[in-house]
C-alpha cells in the first residue's frame, strides 16, 4: 500500500554545507560545497523529483495507480523511481547508454522499468511513450517545478547558511533547473552575486551563451555535442528550464580536469563524488584562486561517487577513454 511520501521527503534537502577551501591557494576565496549526495537518492535530483511529483498530484495530473514516464541521464530517474514507489505510481525511466550501470541498477532497485536508448533519442522516446499510452510525462527539461524546487529550497539554504555572504554560485547544468532556480533566488536577495555555469568540453552551452544569448544572434545553431565522459552535465542546446538571464559567465572544464578533481576530493577530503561534482569543484577552485579572501563561493557536490565505481573510479574505463590519473589513485 502506498504511504505518505511527504514523511520520507522530509529527509530531502537541508544538506550539509562544508568548507573545502583547502583546495584553494591560501589568499584565495573561501570555497564551500553543498553535499547533495547526502539526499536519500544520493543526488540533488531528489529535490525536483519530490516537488515535480507533488505539484502534479496537487494539480490533479497524477495519482496513485498512474504510470509516469521520465527521461533522465539517470539521477532524476532514481529519485522519481524512489518517490513513485512510495506513492504506488508506476515509473518508466528512459535513459541513454551513457548512464552508468550503477545508476541503472539504482533505478531498477526501486521497481521502476528502465529503457535504454541511443544518446540523442531518449528525451523524444519519453514523450512518444506518454502520447501513445496516455502516461504522465514528468519532462524535467521543461517542467517549471524543476527550477522552482531549487528556488524554494537550495537557494534559501545557501543564502541562510552563508548568512547572506555568498558572492559566487558555481554549478554545471543539464536541464539547467538547478542553476536557473538557485541563481534566480540568490540574485533576488543580492543582485551582485555572480552565477557561473561550468560547462563540460564538448557541450554547446558556452557557445549558446556567448554567441546566441549575449550577441543576440538568433540564427546561431550548432550541431551535436562532441563526446565527453561526465554524466548529468552539458547539453546540445538550451532547455526550456534554462534562464540565461541569471547567468553571468560560462566556463569550460574538460573530462581530465573534472576527473582529476574527483580523485583529489576523494584523496584529500575523503569525498567520493561523481564527475559533475569534480567538474563543479575544478571550475570553482579556478575562480577562487583568481579572487581574494573576502569572497565566498558556493558550489555543489551533486551526487555520490559510488554511482560511478565502474566508470570514473575504474582504471580500465579510464585507460579506454585516455584519462590519466596517478597509479596510486585508481583501483
Ligand atoms: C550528477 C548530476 N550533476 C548535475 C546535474 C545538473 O543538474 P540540472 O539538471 O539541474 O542542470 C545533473 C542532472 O542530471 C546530474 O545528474
Amino acid at each position: 500500500m502506498a504511504i505518505d511520501s511527504n514523511l520520507y521527503c522530509q529527509t530531502i534537502g537541508k544538506t550539509p554545507l562544508i568548507n573545502i577551501s583547502n583546495l584553494v591557494k591560501p589568499d584565495g576565496a573561501k570555497l564551500l560545497a553543498k553535499c547533495e549526495y547526502a539526499n536519500p537518492g544520493m543526488s540533488l535530483k531528489d529535490r525536483i523529483a519530490s516537488h515535480m511529483i507533488h505539484t502534479a498530484i496537487n494539480n490533479g495530473q497524477l495519482k496513485s495507480g498512474d504510470t509516469l514516464v521520465c527521461a533522465s541521464s539517470g539521477n532524476t530517474g532514481c529519485s522519481v523511481a524512489m518517490i513513485g514507489s512510495m506513492l504506488g505510481i508506476k515509473v518508466i525511466v528512459v535513459t541513454s547508454a551513457k548512464c552508468s550501470e550503477e545508476k541503472q541498477n539504482h533505478i531498477k532497485a526501486y521497481g521502476a522499468e528502465l529503457m535504454i536508448m541511443p544518446d540523442t533519442d531518449y528525451m523524444a522516446k519519453a514523450s512518444e511513450l506518454a502520447i501513445k499510452h496516455g502516461y504522465f510525462d514528468i519532462n524535467q527539461y521543461s517542467n517549471p517545478a524543476n527550477p522552482e524546487a531549487y528556488y524554494k529550497t537550495l537557494g534559501p539554504e545557501i543564502w541562510q547558511e552563508t548568512q547572506g555572504k555568498v558572492s559566487h554560485f558555481v554549478m554545471t547544468g543539464s536541464t539547467f533547473g538547478c542553476i536557473s532556480g538557485t541563481g534566480r533566488y540568490l540574485k533576488e536577495q543580492n543582485a551582485e552575486i555572480r552565477v557561473i555555469l561550468a560547462d563540460p568540453d564538448g557541450s554547446n552551452m558556452h557557445d549558446y551563451y556567448y554567441k546566441s544569448f549575449k550577441e543576440n544572434d538568433n540564427d546561431f545553431a550548432v550541431g551535436a555535442m562532441k563526446p565527453f565522459i561526465i554524466e548529468g552535465a552539458g547539453k546540445s542546446k538550451p532547455t526550456p528550464c534554462l534562464n540565461f538571464n541569471v547567468i553571468d559567465d560560462v566556463v569550460k572544464v574538460n573530462d581530465q580536469e573534472a576527473i582529476n578533481m574527483c580523485y583529489k576530493l576523494a584523496n584529500t577530503n575523503g569525498l567520493l563524488v561523481g564527475g559533475s561534482s569534480g567538474l563543479n569543484v575544478h571550475a570553482a577552485v579556478e575562480i577562487a584562486n583568481s579572487l581574494t579572501s573576502e569572497h565566498i563561493i558556493v558550489t555543489l557536490l551533486c551526487d555520490n561517487g559510488v554511482k560511478y565505481l565502474s566508470k570514473i573510479f575504474n582504471s580500465r574505463f579510464l585507460t579506454q577513454n585516455n584519462i590519466k590519473v596517478g597509479a596510486a589513485q585508481t583501483a
